[in-house]
């Protein structure tokens, strides 16, 4: 079995990943939120952090390229290749948000399977590296996703990872489990499961269904309880102590890596949207940790938080 942490934009960099590798169940493979390739591409220092050997020691990191270029694909590649010793990058053809799709990006890119096939003809034909791809399965309508896997199976896809979802849906609704079938059937090419996998049971109930899978992506459900992982895998159960030990890895970690208050609470304040309804009445701290303008306030809101409640991750459902 495989296990990979989700590329989440503002979430799953380095500083996270790095945290969630000492203290859970570490992953097989990171994914990097998405590098937008751009012609004469240089990385920012913020990028060079989440590609960097330096500032993810130990952990397998897969970068993940956003653009509908190729040669931009080619050179950002290259580049993550040649300076920083990558092997595998990612293409996302998954991102909904409208400010990508409208220029034809992430899951945009669904909707123009004709450049798409020419794109992947030109990235696989021109890199020796291995290029796997995260998709949604289709834009507005599931029906398209029968023509998209034609594509992708002509290519040496080295794992396609699918969020069944197309990209009207956004992360609403259940994911289109029969849309994954489909694929799991018939694709020869390593696929893995994304979308929804909140708890043990949303787990359990794909492993039934889908008895061959042997990868797993894990996103919002393991940002809510970062002991997911390790409860699936190893039966360990959520305990305080760590989750608190973890969170205060990352807070001290933002506050070494950025200047100013405003950034490191803004940063936590995110984490913290996931992390809160895993505790037991949990909305008047969550209200606090929300409201903090300073640091103390912000320490004084979690430190109640973890000293008056109990945690009670299953409160939190995906739904499979
Ligand atoms: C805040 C946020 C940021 C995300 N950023 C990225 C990204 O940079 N690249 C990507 O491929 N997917 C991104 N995603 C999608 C996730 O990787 C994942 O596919 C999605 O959340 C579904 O999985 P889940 O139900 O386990 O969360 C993002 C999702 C969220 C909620």
């Amino acid at each position: 079995m495989k296990d990979y942490m989700a590329p989440m934009e503002g979430i799953t960099n380095h500083i996270y990943r790095r945290a969630y590798h000492r203290f859970y169940h570490p992953m097989d493979k990171y994914f990097t939120p998405f590098i937008s390739a751009k012609p004469n591409k240089r990385l920012s220092f913020k990028e060079i952090c989440e590609v960097s050997g330096e500032t993810n020691e130990g952990l397998c990191v897969v970068p993940q390229i956003l653009t509908n270029n190729s040669d931009d694909f080619i050179q950002t590649a290259l580049l993550l290749k040649e300076e920083f010793g990558h092997r595998e990058v990612n293409l996302n053809l998954g991102c909904p948000s409208g400010t990508v799709t409208a220029k034809g990006k992430g899951a945009g890119f669904l909707g123009e399977p004709e450049k798409l096939d020419a794109f992947l003809d030109e990235i696989y034909s021109r890199l020796d590296m291995k290029i796997s791809i995260k998709t949604r399965i289709g834009t507005h309508y599931e029906e398209d996703w029968e023509y998209l896997l034609n594509i992708y199976e002509k290519y040496p896809v080295s794992e396609l990872i699918i969020h069944p979802r197309i990209q009207k849906d956004m992360y609403k609704g259940r994911p289109r489990l029969k849309a994954f079938q489909k694929a799991a059937e018939r694709l020869s090419i390593p696929v893995c499961y994304n979308g929804n996998i909140f708890c043990s049971q949303d787990y359990e109930k794909l492993v039934l269904q889908f008895p061959d899978m042997e990868r797993f992506m894990y996103g919002r459900g393991l940002i809510a309880n970062p002991c997911l992982v390790s409860t699936i895998r190893n039966k360990k159960q959520p305990d305080k102590r760590t989750l608190r030990a973890f969170c205060d890895q990352i807070y001290g970690d933002y506050q070494e890596l950025l200047s100013g208050e405003r950034n490191v609470l803004f940063r936590m304040k995110e984490l913290w949207n996931y992390m809160a309804p895993t505790f037991t009445n949990y909305e008047k701290y969550a209200k606090k940790i929300k409201k903090a303008q300073h640091l103390r306030e912000y320490e004084a809101a979690v430190e109640s938080l973890f000293s008056q409640q109990e945690l009670d991750p299953e409160a939190v459902q995906g739904g499979i």
